[in-house]
């Protein structure tokens, strides 16, 4: 591949979208739309990056401030031909070709560019297009072609006449120029006089035409891979889009998942083969998950690391790590800073929050463990907690080894119970427990014989 400068137009003002945040800013399986589309242009050998920004520009800048992309202003946005010219000034110099990108195609994959940078060079056109067909063109800008199939021009949706808007073939806004005094000087003869008054970028194809050069026109099928998002209703089909091909490249390397329609999986987390994912399970940003392990149905994992062998039901976890062979859920909540196992489990309605819970340990029923240190073996009875909040600080609370905390245990911290110690069910603790001892706080029972009840009649039947 030649040289290469890649210029993505990114000013506009997203009006479709109505919404305070620059348009390819919202996201899509996780990730912003303007991220999809760089990670898609990553593997090609691009000298230089430049973004045309405005509107919302700031937005842009602060997200790109430590990147390699360099971004020019367009201060007004008056269409598409007159974002391209404010990079003139940051090209380095002319020579060499420039693949144009709107900023808000998500969609669009590695090879297709590939595919289409090398159509442009190997054909030696002044201009490529890249075209392709939909069943439902409305919005797109119309590819018009002569008798013998060269294109003459493109024609944008609202200056289309009623003929031209039964064509499918679509402009994808996808381009390639030489970058040469002739696009400068055809871009500076754009005219605003069209239905939306803006100097159209697809105006210059049939400058180009008329001034004698043929247009390049690579078309292919891509589904709707090449779709532009402009509103809510394209970022939900978008969303839909990324999920089935996650989904598909996740069987396809061996992972089960039985309902890919209610599995939601963004694009950078990773699975182990063998893992079954069942369904309305939601597995985002970057989580990793290891193999042979069950997870959902009905579970959300978020930024965390499983290891394989674990099962997750009905379960919320965020920022943990979940080491092999553990059993989560039905119904735990892992908060961020969980460290359990391996061979752990917590169970109904157990919390878990920056806390370590070692090889063994058991915390099966109606638990809070926060900021805690829990070592191999222990079980941990139903309903206990750890009282780490004074109402200012947090407090920590330490249990070795072996030890058996009794069913609704408060254990009040900063607290240290040892090794192989027993809690009596009910207790408050608020003092530290030595190894191997058993503590008991809570009141001793009482029973009064014969006890009768104000105005009762006995039947002790
Ligand atoms: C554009 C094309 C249309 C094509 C479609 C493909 C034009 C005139 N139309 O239409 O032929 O079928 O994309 O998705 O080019 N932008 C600026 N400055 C501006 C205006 C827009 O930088 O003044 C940027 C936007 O941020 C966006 C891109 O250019 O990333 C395209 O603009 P958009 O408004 O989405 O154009 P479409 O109506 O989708
Ligand atoms: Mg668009």
């Amino acid at each position: 591949m030649g040289h290469y400068s890649l210029v993505i137009l990114a000013a506009g003002k997203g009006t479709r979208m109505k919404s305070k945040k620059q348009k390819v800013l919202h996201e899509i399986a996780g990730k912003s739309m303007i991220d999809h589309l760089l990670d898609s242009v990553r593997p090609l050998p691009l000298e230089e990056k430049i973004m045309i920004v405005g509107y919302q520009g700031d937005q842009l800048r602060a997200k790109f401030k430590d990147t390699q992309v360099t971004f020019a202003l367009q201060k007004n946005q008056l269409g598409t031909g007159h974002a391209l010219l404010r990079a003139k000034e940051l090209l380095t110099s002319t020579g060499g070709s420039l693949l144009i990108l709107p900023s808000d195609v998500p969609l669009v994959r590695t090879e297709v560019l590939s595919q289409f940078v090398h159509f442009h060079e190997n054909n030696e056109f002044k201009v490529s297009i890249l075209s392709t067909e939909f069943d439902a063109p409305t919005g797109y800008g119309r590819v018009i072609r002569d008798n013998s199939g060269k294109v003459l021009k493109i024609v944008e949706e609202k200056d289309a006449k009623a003929h031209e808007k039964d064509i499918q073939e679509i402009n994808t806004g996808i381009y390639c120029f030489e970058n040469d005094d002739l696009l400068w000087n055809f871009l500076e003869l754009l005219s605003p006089e069209n239905e939306q008054g803006e100097f159209y970028l697809t105006e210059v194809i049939s400058i180009y035409k008329e001034k004698g050069f043929d247009i390049g026109v690579l078309t292919i099928e891509e589904g709707k891979n090449l779709k532009g998002i402009n509103t809510r209703q394209e970022l939900a089909e978008a969303e839909g889009i990324f999920r089935q091909r996650k989904v598909k490249e996740l069987m396809e390397s061996g992972v089960t998942v039985t309902d890919p329609a209610t599995t939601y999986i963004d694009e950078d987390t990773r699975i182990g083969m063998d893992t079954i994912i069942l369904p309305n399970t939601h597995i985002k940003g970057k989580t990793t998950v290891g193999e042979d392990c069950l997870i959902g149905p009905q579970s959300f994992l978020a930024d965390s690391t499983v290891e394989s062998s674990t099962v997750i039901r009905y379960s919320v976890v965020e920022k943990s790590r979940i080491r092999s062979d553990c059993q989560v859920g039905p119904f735990s909540h892992l908060r961020p800073g969980a460290d359990i196992g391996p061979r752990v489990s917590v169970g109904n309605f157990v919390e878990v929050k920056k806390s370590r819970l070692k090889e063994g340990t058991k915390a099966n029923h109606l638990t809070y463990i926060g900021d805690s240190q829990i070592g191999r073996k222990v079980n941990v009875g139903a309903g206990t907690i750890t009282c780490n909040f004074d109402g200012k600080r947090k407090h920590k609370t330490h249990i070795d080894q072996g030890s058996f905390i009794g069913s609704n245990a408060s254990l009040v911290a900063p607290i240290k119970i040892g090794k192989n110690t027993v809690v009596g069910a009910g207790s408050t603790l608020t003092k530290d427990v030595p190894d191997r001892a058993l503590a008991v706080a809570r009141q001793r029972q009482v029973n009064i014989k014969n006890w009768k009840r104000r105005g009762e009649t006995r039947d002790d039947g």
